[in-house]
């Protein structure tokens, strides 16, 4: 079975971002999919200092970036769940994905974000970090406008239904990352005999 990644990539304190994990992560194992949730916050990686992963691929200076080159490694697709600060997405994200290369490549990325402007901003920028990684970013997104945004925010606890006008971009985003994943996961299959002979 193909796993999905769900990637939080905020680690403040009072982070809205459990929420929206929730939701995906309750609407992906609904559908019986095999899921791994990326915290950052569990993933405390040194400042990026080394030559381009791409020429050293899964090659790691430390442990904990190894764990985390593990966890995206695992994975065959990914929800990346995108907190705005300041018209970009969280450094601390960033920082995290320039540690790796072939562990991203040829695999499909999709976006749920959340802000003023549905987080826009933040899933347009990751879109093109996506594209340097050899990734296939989806079309289909999720954003969480305020109208969604402020009672799920402001109510006391997770409530599923608060989200609810949304559960059909969701879905289609799910969907839509399904076909991807299936297409690719048989793209990067190991060549036959024959082909590999050639290599
Ligand atoms: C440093 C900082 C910068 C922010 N910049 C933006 C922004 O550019 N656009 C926006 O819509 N919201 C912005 N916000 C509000 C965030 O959308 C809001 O705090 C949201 O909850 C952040 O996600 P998180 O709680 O998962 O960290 C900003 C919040 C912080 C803390």
């Amino acid at each position: 079975m193909t796993r999905i990644a769900v990637i939080i990539t905020s680690t403040r304190r009072d982070r809205f971002a459990d929420r929206p994990a929730a939701w995906v992560t309750e609407r992906l194992r609904r559908e019986g999919r095999d899921v791994d949730v990326i915290d950052m916050r569990d993933h405390d990686l040194p400042s990026f200092d080394g030559p381009s992963p791409m020429y050293a691929p899964r090659q790691y200076a430390t442990p904990a970036i190894a764990e985390f080159g593990r966890h995206i490694d695992e994975a065959d697709a990914y929800i990346v769940l995108a907190s705005e600060y300041n018209h970009g997405y969280t450094g601390v994200f960033k920082n995290a994905a320039d540690h790796l290369f072939a562990e991203w490549d040829r695999k499909p990325i999709a976006f749920v974000g959340w802000g003023n402007v549905g987080g826009a901003r933040a899933v347009e920028q990751l879109r093109s970090v996506a594209i340097e990684f050899g990734m296939a970013p989806i079309r289909p997104a999720v954003h969480i406008l305020p109208d969604v945004l402020v009672p799920a925010m402001t109510a006391p606890t997770y409530d599923a239904g608060l989200f609810a006008a949304l559960d059909s971009k969701l879905d289609a985003l799910i969907a839509e990352l399904a076909w991807w994943t299936n297409a690719l996961s048989r793209g990067r299959e190991p060549a036959s005999g024959v082909v590999a002979a050639q290599a």
